[in-house]
Formats: C-alpha cells, sequence, structure tokens
C-alpha cells in the first residue's frame, strides 16, 4: 500500500511450528525477490505494494507461500474467500461444468445460470426478485447507480441526483469513483458529476452530541441550501454497508432515518454490499443489521468464492428498467462461475455458516477487546460486526491515528505467519474465511499481541 513499503530482502526471523502456522525459513522467502522483481517489470506499479510473499497455494484459512511456510489467514483476500479458499464444493462444481464441457455463454440461455438466479434470489430474500450478473464489484456499483438513475428519470427527468457518503468507496470505474469521495483518487477524472452529491459519514468521534437524525439532517441541509430538492432531483441514496478502511457501521437511526426519507420522496435505497455480503456480518446481508429494506443491493467478492462473480439485485420493477441488450456483459454469469455462486450458497446453508459466523465475531471481538485492554494507548477503537474486524492504532505519545506503527505491526505479523489486512492507514482489517477454526481464530488474535508487544519493546516506533 502507499505510504509504506516492505522490506523485499530476507530476514532471520523465529521460526514457527504450531496446528496452523509454519514459518520455516527467513521472511520472504528466498526466491520471492525475482518473483517480484518480474511482476515490477511487466506490471503496473498500482498492483504492487502488498506484503512480500508469494501465494503459491491456499486453502480453507491457510495460505502458503513457494517455501511451503503457512500463514493463518484473516485476509480471505480481501473478503472473498468466505466459504474458505479453494472450497472443495466450489471446485467439484467448477470442474463439472468443465467436463460438460462449457466454459461461457455471453446472454445465451443457459441451465447453469437459470439455477443459480433461482438459488440467489431465494437467498437474498424478500423483496428481491431478479439479479443481473456481472464480474467485477465495480461494474456491479455502477449497474446500480444506472438502475437508480433510470428509475429516477422515469418519475421526471431532472431526477438523476445520488447521494452518497463521504469517506465510503464503490471501485476504480469512472462511476464508482464519483461515488466514491476519494478526491485524489478520482482527479484523473477532471470533473464531479454535478449530481452526485455527498453527505457527511456519522463516525463515532463526528457525532459530537447530535443525534443520528440531527446529523443526517445537517448534511442534508446544505444540500438543500444548494438548491437540491429530495422530490425533484435525487433518485437514489447510495451506502456501503459499512466504511471499508476501518468496518465503520452507521447508527442505526441514521440509516432508519435515511430509509424514511427515501420511502417519503420515492427515492431508491442501494447498499454496496462487497465487503459485507454473502455471510461475513453475521447476517446473509450487511443492511439487514439496521432493520431496513433496500431497493437494490450491489454485490461481489465472497459472492463467487474466489472467481470473477458481481451482480445487482432488486425488484423486478426496477430490474427490468433497462430494454432488452441494454444492460448485459459478455462475461456476464458464464456457467462456470454461476456453478461457483451455486456451490458458494450451498456451502454456507449446509454448514450454517452465517449463524456460526455471528458465534465466531463474538470470540474474536472478545480477543480484541482484551488486546485493547492490554495497549489501551495505542489501540484506539475496535470496530466491526461479525468476522469483519477493524483495529485502530494510534500514537502513545498523542492520541493521533498513528499509520506507520499499524504497517509495522502489520509486517510483524506476517513475519509470524499470520496474515492481516494492511490497509496503509491506521487500521489493521481482520476478515478470515468464516470456516476458520475457533483455535485458529483464536491463536490469530494472539499472534496479533505478540507482534504489538515485541513492536513496542523495540521501541521504534
Ligand atoms: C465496498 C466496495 N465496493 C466496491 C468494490 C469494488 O469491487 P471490485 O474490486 O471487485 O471491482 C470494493 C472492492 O474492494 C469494495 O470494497
Amino acid at each position: 500500500m502507499a505510504g509504506y513499503e516492505f522490506s523485499r530482502s530476507p530476514r532471520k526471523v523465529p521460526l514457527v511450528s504450531t496446528r496452523h502456522r509454519s514459518i520455516q525459513t527467513p521472511i520472504p522467502a528466498p526466491g520471492t525477490e525475482q518473483i517480484l522483481a518480474e511482476l515490477d517489470r511487466y506490471e503496473s506499479r498500482s498492483m504492487h505494494g502488498q506484503f512480500p510473499l508469494i501465494w503459491e497455494r491456499a486453502q480453507d484459512y491457510s495460505v502458503y507461500d513457494i517455501a511451503g511456510n503457512r500463514w493463518v489467514d484473516f485476509t480471505s483476500t480481501i473478503f472473498v474467500a468466505n466459504v474458505g479458499h479453494s472450497n472443495p464444493r466450489v471446485t467439484a462444481a467448477m470442474q463439472q461444468t468443465m467436463e460438460q464441457p462449457i466454459y461461457s455463454c455471453y446472454a445465451y440461455p443457459n441451465r447453469k445460470r437459470a439455477e443459480y438466479l433461482q438459488r440467489l434470489i431465494e437467498f437474498a430474500g424478500k423483496p428481491f426478485e431478479k439479479a443481473f450478473l456481472l464480474s467485477a464489484g465495480t461494474e456491479a456499483t455502477e449497474a446500480a447507480l444506472k438502475l437508480m438513475r433510470m428509475h429516477g428519470q422515469k418519475a421526471g427527468k431532472r431526477r438523476r441526483g445520488i447521494i452518497c457518503i463521504e469517506g465510503n468507496w464503490h471501485g476504480r470505474t469512472m462511476g464508482a469513483q464519483m461515488l466514491s469521495s476519494n478526491l485524489a483518487q478520482r482527479e484523473w477524472i477532471g470533473f464531479q458529476d454535478a449530481n452526485i452529491h455527498h453527505i457527511p459519514f456519522p463516525y463515532p468521534w463526528a457525532l459530537k452530541g447530535a443525534t443520528p437524525e440531527e446529523f443526517l439532517a445537517a448534511g442534508l441541509k446544505k444540500l438543500e441550501a444548494a438548491g437540491i430538492d429530495l422530490e425533484q432531483d435525487i433518485c437514489g441514496f447510495m451506502l456501503e454497508t459499512f466504511q471499508g478502511w476501518g468496518a465503520v457501521f452507521y447508527p442505526k437511526a441514521f440509516v432508519q432515518a435515511i430509509e424514511k426519507l427515501c420511502r417519503q420522496h420515492g427515492i431508491l435505497l442501494a447498499f454496496d454490499e462487497m465487503q459485507a455480503g454473502f455471510g461475513r456480518t453475521g447476517k446473509r446481508f450487511g443492511f439487514q443489521h439496521y432493520g431496513v429494506t433496500p431497493d437494490l443491493i450491489a454485490c461481489g467478492k465472497g459472492m463467487g468464492g474466489g472467481v470473477p462473480l458481481s451482480g445487482v439485485i432488486g425488484r423486478a420493477e426496477i430490474m427490468d428498467l433497462p430494454d432488452i441488450g441494454n444492460m448485459s456483459s459478455t462475461h456476464s454469469a458464464n456457467p462456470m462461475v454461476c456453478a461457483a455462486g451455486l456451490a458458494v450458497i450451498d456451502e454456507l446453508e449446509s454448514r450454517n455458516l452465517v449463524e456460526e459466523t455471528a458465534r465466531k465475531g463474538e470470540l474474536l471481538f472478545k480477543g480484541l477487546n482484551e488486546l485493547k485492554q492490554r495497549f489501551p494507548d495505542r489501540i484506539g477503537e475496535l470496530l466491526g460486526q461479525g468476522l469483519i474486524a477493524a483495529v485502530l492504532f494510534r500514537s502513545s505519545a498523542n492520541g493521533q491515528a498513528d499509520g506507520p506503527f499499524t504497517s509495522l505491526v502489520a509486517e510483524r505479523c506476517m513475519q509470524k505467519g499470520l496474515l492481516v489486512v494492511h490497509t496503509g492507514r491506521e487500521s489493521i482489517k481482520i476478515g478470515p474465511p468464516l470456516t476458520i477454526s475457533d483455535e485458529a481464530l483464536l491463536e490469530g488474535v494472539a499472534v496479533m499481541g505478540e507482534a504489538i508487544a515485541e513492536i513496542i519493546a523495540e521501541g521504534n516506533a
């Protein structure tokens, strides 16, 4: 990640051998540097900056490198491997389509696609009736944007406005970056869509005594002052279910107040469920924590269990707005990814992974709270739900966010056989496969404690 460079030359580290981790070589393992150099030479720099280890094999909650070192994975390849890496049911389902054989079929009718869509809609539950499948998450958020606008324009030509939340993030293509509020990342576009508006995120530390409803009203007042009318101009609200970098959920009342406004003014409510969907938070979808009913959800990541599968799910009246051919994609829903998606749902349901995630989440947060008590001047906030957590680190000198300390902790975890999500900010994100055993989960938390203690004792940060 930008801002911190992990050391690439092999460094002697204490050897580790437990039931879940094995570090038997210097880290990075010999041979890693050469592969990284090839990637540097032939691949866009924008893909680089991750931990210097070569992912050779990943199974369930373990990642192995080229030397056979084994890590407990708290990343799920950023919240993709919900049903475990290389899940056998997913593998078998894809193999079947290969043996059939059929690799792709564009929008031509296909039995696997029909079977998957039916299961997907059942899994999503009411009021969802139809889905449109894609490959990348950013395509799904853009499709939601398009559907909200089409819906708004049907009601009145002026209704193109979408309200998003500051600090939220929806992907890297143009529309998705405009929905996101990361100014540096969207600088390349050169302009901002005048019909995409941002209101402040109700961070716990931003409320400053205001109720969530008051905080929302203050944000909307600024739009009103700029001449924007909810009834005339706005077609949709787009919410990232929780704010990614810090797993920051909204106060329930904030989201409920948005839903009320949506219903009053005929505005659609969409959630970007990319990270939150498919069991990650201990519910099927993260929006369920708020007691609201969205009109659209944009999903990806865990939906395909490791293969490129994303989609928008919504009510039929909205999903059928585009004419035939106006919303399709060459690789939409090929039989292989549909088979994988079906196996993911089978796996979530047959192993009770959603309920299990809620249970394991309690274990995880109990362990993290113990760490917070052990390092009170270093760990500021613990955020998240289920098996998505963010630990926010601060400086012991001034209590401010401490990105460099966080990076050192993340790197030390890696050297000890634990992979966490390095955000490049003051947060370490934790999102293991939902299949992780209790023992491996708690071992990972203990390793994080060892890493923090060591970095503090070394006194360099
Ligand atoms: C909340 C959210 N929305 C959208 C995306 C974009 O998904 P993709 O990278 O598959 O395009 C991501 C990916 O990190 C995400 O976390």
